[in-house]
C-alpha cells in the first residue's frame, strides 16, 4: 500500500490569506488529505508559515515589531484561522524552525561540496536614501514584460514573471519611497541552474500526462526560455545565515533567499512533525532513500509557484546528490478573480480568511470555492454567484433532503428506522446509478480533478432528491405503508451515505448530517463497499436525529450588506 505525503504551498507570514490563496493551495490540499485518509491510505498533511525574507522584514517594520516577534504572532494567528477553516494538517509548522536552519544550511553545503555554487559579484538596486540594499520585494517599479506599474522586485504579481529587482523600470524603494536609487556591486552565492537544464527537461518530461498541462507547461515555458544561474543569497538580516564554512566565510552576514530555503521546509516541517511526537526521526522514511520508495508525494500550489517547484526546488535536491523524494503529482491553480478584478493582499481586495468566517460557517466557503476551483482557467468570485450556489447546492439540494428525510421520519415513524417492505425496481435503480457516481466521484479525487469531483458529489446529491420525489413516502403513506417505509429507510441510508461523502469537503456539515443516523466517527470513511451493501446498512428500529438547519439560505439583504462591506458589483 502507498503513502500519501501532501505539501501545500506555503503561506507567507505577513497577514492573513485571502480566498484566492486559500482555493490554491491549502483548502485543496486539506480536501484531498481528508478523502486519502478516508480511504483508510497513511498520510501526512503538511504545512507552514514562510517567514523569511524582505517582505517579512518589511510588514513587521509596518506593524512596529520586531521581526520575530511578528512572526510568532503571525503564525499563531494563521493556525487559529486555518483551524477554523478545518484545514487538518499533520503539521502547521514554520520555515524559522531550527530544523529548516539547519537543514538549509545542510543543503548548501552539499551543493557547495558538490561544486554547483560560485560567488560572484553581482549588480544590486542599493538606495542612497535608506541606506542600504534594497532586494527582492524592497523595489516595486514597472515591470519590462507587462507594464504592471507595481511589479515587486522579485516577481510580477500580475504576469508572473520572475524579475531581477535591477530590471524593473522606474525603481523606488519600498521603504522610503525615495527613486535615489543605484546599482551596486555585491558579493552573492549563485545556484548554477544552467548545469541542470538537462536533468529537469526529463524529470519534467517524465510527469507529461500526470502533471495538468499548466504546470508542465509553466515549467517547459520557464525552461525554454534560458534558465540563468540564480542568487541564493540576500543582504536583509531575517533569514538562513550562510554559514561560515561555504566560501571561506566570504559570504558573512548574509542570508539565503527566501525561495532557497521556504520549499526545503517542507522537510523541515516533517521534522517538526517528527520531533512533535517524540520520534526524532519518523520523517526520514517520508523523504529519504529506499524507506520513502512507497510514499507518493503531491504538492498543491497556486500558478506563480510552479517555476518554483518545477525547476528551483528540484535543481537543490538534484544538486545535493542524496536520495530525496521528488514530487510525483504537482497540482497547480489558476487564479480565482474577485467580483471581476484580482483579489490582493497589498490592496487589501477581496475577502480574508478571517473575515468569510465572520460571516459565515468554513463549509460555505469550502464548499464553494472547490465548486469552482480555478483549474482549466481562471474563475471569478462574484456574491451573487456564491449565494446562488450555496442556497441551491448546499441549503436546497443537500440540506433539504437531509431536513425532509429524518423530519418524516420522526413525525410518521416514531423517530425510527422503519421496518417493512423489501427495496424493489426504484431502489435498484438508484444503487446502480450511485454504484457509478460514487466510483466516478473518487477517481475525479483521486486524479486531483476537483470541480469534477464536486459536481459528482452534488449530482449524487441530486440523485437521492429525484428518488425521493418518485417514491414520494408522504403520499404512499396513505395507502401502502410499507412502500413508504422503504423510501424513508431508502432516504435515511441516502442521508448517511451523504454524510461519508461530504466529509473531505464539508467536515462540520458532514458530521452532523452522519449524527442524523448515528456518532460520527473522527474520521468518516469514503464507502468502501458496493451501494447495495452501504445502502441497507442501518438497522431497523435505530433511532434518528434531525439536525437542526444544516445551511442557511444566503437573503439578498446579506449580500448586499456584504457588497458594501468587501467591495463588489
Ligand atoms: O507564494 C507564496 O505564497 C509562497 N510563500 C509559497 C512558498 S511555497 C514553498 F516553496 F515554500
Ligand atoms: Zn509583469
Amino acid at each position: 500500500m502507498t503513502r500519501i505525503l501532501i505539501t501545500s504551498a506555503l503561506p507567507y507570514i505577513n497577514g492573513v490569506k485571502h480566498l484566492g490563496n486559500l482555493v490554491g493551495s491549502q483548502l485543496p490540499a486539506d480536501v484531498f488529505a481528508r478523502f486519502c485518509r478516508a480511504r483508510g491510505l497513511e498520510t501526512l498533511a503538511l504545512c507552514a508559515t514562510d517567514e523569511h525574507g524582505s517582505t517579512t522584514e518589511l510588514a513587521a517594520a509596518e506593524a512596529g515589531q520586531d521581526v520575530a516577534a511578528f512572526c510568532a504572532v503571525q503564525h499563531a494567528q494563521q493556525r487559529a484561522t486555518g483551524d477554523a477553516f478545518g484545514l487538518s494538517w499533520d503539521y502547521f509548522g514554520r520555515s524559522s524552525s531550527p530544523q529548516n536552519h539547519e537543514l538549509t544550511q545542510h543543503f548548501a553545503r552539499q551543493l557547495w561540496k558538490n561544486g554547483f555554487l560560485d560567488v560572484r559579484t553581482s549588480r544590486q538596486v542599493y538606495s542612497n536614501a535608506d541606506k542600504r540594499f534594497l532586494p527582492d520585494r524592497y523595489v516595486i517599479g514597472t515591470c519590462p514584460h507587462c507594464g504592471y506599474d507595481r511589479a515587486r522586485g522579485d516577481q510580477c504579481e500580475n504576469c508572473t514573471r520572475v524579475l531581477d529587482p535591477v530590471d524593473l523600470i522606474s525603481p523606488r524603494s519600498a521603504i522610503s519611497g525615495s527613486s535615489d536609487i543605484e546599482i551596486r556591486d555585491s558579493t552573492h552565492l549563485f545556484l548554477k541552474q544552467s548545469e541542470f537544464v538537462p536533468r529537469l527537461r526529463e524529470w519534467i518530461a517524465s510527469h507529461e500526462g500526470d502533471w495538468p498541462v499548466l504546470v508542465t507547461s509553466i515549467a517547459n515555458k520557464w525552461l525554454d526560455e534560458g534558465l540563468h544561474d540564480r542568487g541564493i543569497t540576500r543582504d536583509v538580516e531575517w533569514g538562513v545565515p550562510v554559514p561560515d564554512d561555504i566560501a571561506d566565510g566570504a559570504l558573512k552576514g548574509k542570508v539565503f533567499y527566501v525561495w532557497f530555503d521556504a520549499p526545503i521546509e517542507y522537510i523541515g516541517c516533517s521534522m517538526e512533525w517528527a520531533a512533535s511526537r517524540d520520534t526524532p526521526d519518523a520523517w526520514k522514511s517520508w523523504w529519504f532513500g529506499d524507506a520513502a520508495k512507497d510514499v507518493t508525494y503531491y504538492q498543491f500550489m497556486g500558478k506563480d509557484n510552479i517555476p518554483f517547484h518545477t525547476v528551483g526546488f528540484p535543481v537543490t535536491l538534484m544538486g545535493a546528490g542524496e536520495p530525496w523524494k521528488f514530487v510525483d503529482r504537482l497540482k497547480g491553480f489558476n487564479y480565482i478573480n474577485y467580483e471581476g478584478g484580482k483579489f490582493s493582499t497589498s490592496q487589501k481586495r477581496g475577502v480574508f480568511m478571517d473575515a468569510a468566517l465572520e460571516i459565515l460557517p468554513a463549509d460555505y466557503w469550502r464548499y464553494y470555492l472547490m465548486a469552482n476551483a480555478p483549474e482549466s482557467s481562471d474563475s471569478n468570485f462574484t456574491w451573487d454567484h456564491f449565494a446562488g450556489v450555496i442556497n441551491k447546492d448546499l441549503a436546497d439540494v443537500l440540506g433539504n433532503f437531509v431536513n425532509r428525510v429524518t423530519r418524516f421520519c420522526v413525525s410518521r415513524f416514531d423517530g425510527k428506522v422503519p421496518a417493512g417492505g423489501t427495496y424493489g425496481d426504484e431502489e435498484q435503480a438508484l444503487i446502480a446509478e450511485l454504484d457509478q457516481r460514487v466510483s466516478a466521484c473518487a477517481g475525479c479525487f483521486e486524479a486531483l480533478e476537483f470541480r469534477k469531483a464536486l459536481a459528482e458529489l452534488r449530482a449524487i446529491w441530486v440523485a437521492g432528491n429525484e428518488y425521493l420525489t418518485r417514491a414520494a413516502p408522504w403520499t404512499a403513506i396513505k395507502t401502502d405503508p410499507a412502500r413508504a417505509a422503504v423510501g424513508v429507510r431508502m432516504g435515511l441510508n441516502l442521508v448517511h451515505l451523504f454524510g461519508h461523502l461530504a466529509w473531505p469537503v464539508i467536515p462540520e456539515s458532514a458530521r452532523r448530517i452522519h449524527a442524523a443516523i448515528q456518532p460520527a466517527p473522527d474520521i468518516i470513511p469514503w464507502p468502501k463497499e458496493a451501494m447495495a451493501g452501504f445502502l441497507e446498512q442501518l438497522t431497523p428500529g435505530q433511532p434518528i436525529h434531525p439536525p437542526e438547519v444544516l445551511f442557511s439560505k444566503i437573503a439578498e439583504e446579506q449580500i448586499a450588506e456584504w457588497k458594501l462591506r468587501f467591495g463588489g458589483s
